[in-house]
């Protein structure tokens, strides 16, 4: 019943400045609080050390495809070496530092991943339509995009992934995600088959495997979360969100999580950060009555 918190204040993946005061605005939301209130023994490890941008050279996109790769490599190697028995959460922070986190999880040992998101986060250098590295990293993870960052960070088996939330894709990823063979629950099937079928059927899709949740604030509805750099309409409702969350939580498997793209200047009086800590609240084990 141990947590341990570790801060990825990173922008550099996203398009869009601001998402580096992440951590600070999930912190401020009363994560240890509420964590503690759970009965877990929660240790801040604080941030990982990450450039700004302001002291790179200009530009964007996929140039900063070696610091982002330097700073997920350090946060890899500290989620790696936390004991065994602790749970870690990641707080973002850009996605793309999940190619960090996951790849220290699955170096402890085998895992299988559920990436709630708006996008398929799928992108390689040549699919992408934007050069932002935060649209890249799951096909990182499986093993396709940038060799720098596949030999770095290449740690899942695409049959071990499942996307929940998507509405969003750009040409190239789509096929990619086909290719590869996710298991991808787009809002139409949300809409179609509700998400409580959802969460079961990637339970026993993932069967026997310990998880790795890895949130990104915009699956929610961004009537909800507007405190996002790339909403999307047509999330996530606030009851799907926990719902989601109680169901990974009462199968007793997942062992890790990620809480990304929370960008508090596009947020409204930090309602995005609080969103997002109520929902790690209901993963970790937080019931109604
Ligand atoms: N698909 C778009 C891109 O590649 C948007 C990605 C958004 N990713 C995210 N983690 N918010 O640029
Ligand atoms: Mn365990
Ligand atoms: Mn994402
Ligand atoms: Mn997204």
């Amino acid at each position: 019943r141990r947590i341990g918190v570790l801060g990825m204040p990173m922008d550099l993946g996203a398009g869009r400045r601001g998402v580096d005061m992440g951590p600070s605005a999930l912190r401020y939301a009363r994560l240890k609080d509420g964590l503690e209130a759970l009965g877990f023994a929660v240790t801040d490890l604080g941030d990982v050390d990450v450039p700004v941008a302001e002291s790179l050279p200009p530009g964007g996109g996929l140039r900063f495809l070696e610091p982002i790769r330097e700073a997920c490599l350090t946060l890899k190697e500290r989620v790696a070496a936390l004991p065994e028995d602790t749970f870690p959460i990641v707080l973002g922070g850009d996605h793309s530092l999940s190619m960090g986190s996951v790849a220290g999880v699955a170096a402890r040992k085998e895992v299988g991943v559920i990436w709630v998101d708006a996008h398929g986060d799928f992108n390689t250098p040549e699919t992408s339509p934007s050069g932002n590295i935060h649209g890249m990293p799951l096909a990182v993870l499986a093993g396709l995009g940038h060799p720098r960052l596949v030999e770095a960070f290449g740690s899942v088996d695409p049959s071990r992934i499942v996307l929940i939330g998507v509405r969003s894709l750009d040409p190239g990823e789509r096929r990619l995600l086909g290719e590869a063979g996710v298991r991808v629950y787009t809002m139409h099937e949300v809409d179609r088959l509700g998400i409580a079928r959802i969460a079961e059927e990637a339970l026993d899709h993932l069967k026997g495997l310990p998880l790795h949740v890895s949130l990104d604030a915009d699956v929610l509805d961004p009537g909800l979360a507007p405190g996002v750099g790339t909403p999307v309409p047509g999330g996530l409702t606030y009851r799907e969100a926990h719902l989601l969350m109680e169901i990974l939580a009462q199968s007793g498997r997942v062992h890790s999580l990620d809480l990304v793209e929370v960008n508090p200047i596009l947020d409204e009086k930090n309602r995005t950060a609080e969103m997002m800590v109520g929902l790690a609240l209901s993963l970790l084990g937080k019931r109604i009555l």
